[in-house]
């Protein structure tokens, strides 16, 4: 009797040999097939098996590929920066139903082309300072649904590059995108009825490996990349899909000039353009190429005018 698998109604099977294995944890919940604790045990296995098969992939689902942006509604966190005007400027060419620009920065006028480069297309802008406290961002967006009805895509792009500034770094490249991604969660989350929908985070190629002379601002990049990479692992859970959108050193006034943390090295920016960049155009290329692969849980490298998926390596597994 002893090693006779216990079969759940949700596919999973154990036995008692295999539960034997597991490390000793006051945290395991004991294993008792007839009680509430075994149901716990078991979904918790179902929810993992499902996850780790998947790994967050969408591998032979990218045949609608174009549909991610065509006739879809789509907000974009500051789509109006170097990177991102040059990125709206493709996504309006692909043919969106909506595109709902959110910016500290007022351009009028850039609005105007980005209208006049598609007609077809309804381009809005709301100002949003994405360090906002989360009921503003939630404020707005109501108002976003309000007037949509359902919105497809959320890019969180705000990023600023000055180690000066600490907790005004961690606020708009971490906190923002969190926030940000939090208030439309009521309207995408699964388990309130909702659709599901996707972000795509502009996180960075310092996430990966840091500039060091920049540590707050690679750590805040590290964050978000980390941030993005649960939430793809959450889809099953939250019906909404993630990924990262990693550029290298792009020519913007954001590395144009920046400060290092403690000014350990003045001459950051110049020590850093003197090895090759890549063009705001050639990023945005790249940018709405990963957005039409729609991969839930990729992690896209823009660097050099390439669009690579990078392989994480995994040291360590919760289990959970
Ligand atoms: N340029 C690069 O080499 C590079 C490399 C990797 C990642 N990135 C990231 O790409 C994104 C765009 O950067 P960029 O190079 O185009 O710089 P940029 O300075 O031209 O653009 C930054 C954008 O963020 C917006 N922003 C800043 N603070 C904000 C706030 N509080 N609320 C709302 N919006 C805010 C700006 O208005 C602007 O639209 C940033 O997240 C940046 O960290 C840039």
């Amino acid at each position: 009797m002893k090693n006779i698998p216990v079969v759940f109604k949700h596919g999973v099977s154990y036995t008692t040999r295999f539960v034997s294995k597991l490390p000793r944890c006051t945290d395991i919940p004991r294993i008792d097939h007839k009680g509430k604790d075994a149901l716990v045990w078991n979904l918790s296995l179902s929810r993992r098996s499902k996850v780790d098969k998947s790994d967050g992939d969408d591998k032979g689902k990218d045949k609608c590929a174009k549909d991610a942006i065509a006739d879809r509604n789509i907000i974009f966190v500051a789509g109006l920066g170097g990177i991102g005007l040059d990125t709206s400027r493709e996504i309006v060419k692909s043919g969106p139903k909506n595109l709902v620009i959110l910016d500290r920065l007022k351009k009028p006028e850039t609005i105007d082309e980005l209208k006049a480069i598609n007609p077809d297309v309804n381009v809005i802008f709301y100002p949003y300072d994405v360090t906002a406290p989360l009921k503003d961002s939630a404020k707005l967006m109501k108002k976003i649904f309000g007037k949509l009805k359902k919105v497809d895509l959320l890019i969180n792009g705000a990023g600023i590059l000055d180690d000066h500034q600490i907790e005004r770094t961690i606020a708009v490249n971490f906190t923002g995108t969190v926030n940000t991604t939090t208030a439309i969660m009521p309207y995408w989350d699964k388990r309130k009825g909702g659709p599901g929908g996707v972000v795509a985070n502009i996180c960075s190629v310092t996430g990966f490996n840091a500039i060091y002379q920049v540590p707050v601002y690679s750590a805040s990049k590290a964050a978000a990349l980390s941030y993005t990479m649960s939430l793809a692992k959450l889809t099953p859970i939250t019906g909404v899909k993630a990924y990262s959108i990693n550029p290298g050193i792009t020519k913007t006034t954001l590395v144009n000039k920046f400060n290092s943390w403690l000014d350990v090295e003045p001459c950051v920016a110049q020590l850093l353009l003197a090895y090759p960049t890549q063009t705001t155009k050639q990023c945005a290329k790249n940018f709405v190429k990963a957005i039409k692969k729609n991969k839930n849980g990729a992690i896209w490298k823009l660097d050099l005018g390439c669009l690579e998926a990078i392989k994480w390596t995994k040291h360590w597994d919760s289990h959970i």
